[in-house]
């Protein structure tokens, strides 16, 4: 299952990946925001990265107008590796080296014809399991 969440900037992106994903028979949790109102992106962001750490869901998207606030929030959260990528060869990238487990996307930066390109290549590209990726990431969490 796909965890999602969005601010109002990213409400619209989410409802189109939503039914991009729902049609391919892939589960999703939306986790909101449910309309366009005005509403605070970390809320969103933490959300997600709850669902994803919890083991609720294996992977999950995070939507704002940038993409900034909402990935900066979900990365706040230990044992989130979250990406935000506006192109595909980043997209595979950060799957294959970081095992990124969420993709944050901005919905005033890309069209929907490239988001959904964008999420189809994180979802369907595995962690290579390289040794040396593997020592990166258990670097990443830094300490003083
Ligand atoms: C909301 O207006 C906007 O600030 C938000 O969607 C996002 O771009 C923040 O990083």
């Amino acid at each position: 299952m796909i965890a999602i969440g969005a601010d109002h900037g990213g409400y619209e992106l989410k409802q189109t990946i939503i039914e991009h994903l729902e049609v391919q028979g892939i589960k999703v949790k939306d986790l909101g925001t449910f309309s366009d109102d005005a509403v605070d992106y970390p809320d969103y962001g933490h959300a997600v990265a709850n669902a994803v750490l919890d083991g609720t869901c294996e992977k999950g998207i995070v939507i704002c107008g940038t993409g900034i606030g909402i990935s900066i929030s979900a990365n706040k959260v230990p044992g989130i590796r979250c990406a935000l990528c506006h192109d595909c060869f980043s997209a595979e990238a950060t799957r294959l080296h970081n095992d990124a487990n969420i993709l944050a996307l901005g919905a005033r930066v890309i069209g929907p014809g490239h988001a959904l390109k964008i999420v189809d290549t994180f979802i369907s590209t595995p962690f290579s399991d390289d040794e040396r990726h593997k020592r990166r990431i258990s670097k990443i969490n830094y300490q003083q």
